[in-house]
């Protein structure tokens, strides 16, 4: 057999390969099969919507979700899966994990937030505290405890909470933000016991500080871009190894103090 026959032999062969059923497997409308996927909440806007994005750009499988599909807008413009989540809500963190079926996830992002900002003790409004920690600390364990089957499924096996330097309990020389700072304070702890509990699985996770970014959020005197903190935690994502697991940086990988 010539060289030449060989080859259109293994092209013919290839073809079949892709002609039968299964042969383009479980590539949903999105691709999904030959592509990374990303995991995100709260992606409707802020940065949540800019690492979706960043992502979908780089060619990933993206699930974005929002409380509010329908209203989310620019989330709905990009080439990206939208799923509704509220992540204090039960029904909606176990409607989330229906929706993926057995699907691989392969880097979740629990970036969802919210910052009441109380500034004296006497200030403290008992519902807006307590939703702080339900939405900033509860949230991103709950989600994370119903995707872990999907999570397992995934090749990367990375968990990136998103906290913020003002949950540094070393750094913290204010006296403000009650609620907050302790939400991301507890979050800190979580990702560092779930460091632990999963690491043997060959898990990463990491709290990531996003720098202080113009969001809703952060504001518009904010010295970061969304392009600018996620094109920098994207790398750090990206360079995350086994030793980085149950770690706390920032946007520009350097190691905060807990
Ligand atoms: N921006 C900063 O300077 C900064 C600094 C440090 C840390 N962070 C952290 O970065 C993350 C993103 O912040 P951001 O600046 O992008 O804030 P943002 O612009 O206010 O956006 C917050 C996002 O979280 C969603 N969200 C709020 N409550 C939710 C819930 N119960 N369930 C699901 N989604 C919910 C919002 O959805 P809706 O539109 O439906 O409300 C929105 O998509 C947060 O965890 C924040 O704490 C931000």
């Amino acid at each position: 057999m010539t060289a030449n026959r060989m080859s259109i032999f293994t092209l013919l062969a290839l073809a079949l390969l892709v002609a039968l059923p299964g042969g383009n497997a479980a590539a949903d409308a999105h691709g999904a099969a030959s592509r990374p996927t990303v995991l995100i909440t709260g992606a409707n806007r802020g940065l949540g919507l800019e690492f979706a994005k960043q992502y979908a750009a780089d060619g990933w499988h993206v699930i974005a979700t929002a409380r509010k599909p329908a209203q989310a807008d620019a989330l709905n413009e990009l080439d990206v899966r939208v799923l509704q989540l509220d992540v204090t809500d039960l029904e909606s963190v176990a409607a989330l994990a229906k929706s993926l079926g057995d699907a691989p996830v392969d880097l979740l992002i629990n970036n969802a937030g919210i910052f009441p900002r109380a500034s004296t003790i006497e200030s403290v409004d008992y519902e807006d505290y307590m939703r702080t920690l339900a939405v900033n600390t509860a949230g991103p364990v709950l989600v994370t405890s119903a995707v872990l089957p999907n999570l397992r499924k995934g090749e990367r096996k990375k968990i990136v909470n998103i906290t913020s330097r003002l949950g540094s309990i070393e750094l913290n020389s204010g006296n403000n933000f009650y609620g907050y700072r302790e939400s991301k304070a507890a979050l800190n702890m979580f990702s560092k016991t779930l460091a632990g509990e999963l690491g043997p699985e060959g898990f990463i996770v990491l709290a990531l500080h996003p720098g202080w970014v113009a969001t809703d959020m952060g504001g518009a005197s904010a010295p970061l871009s969304p392009e600018q903190s996620i094109t920098a935690m994207r790398n750090v994502i990206a360079g995350l190894t086994p030793e980085d697991s149950g770690g706390y940086r920032s946007y520009d990988g350097k190691v905060e103090p807990w």
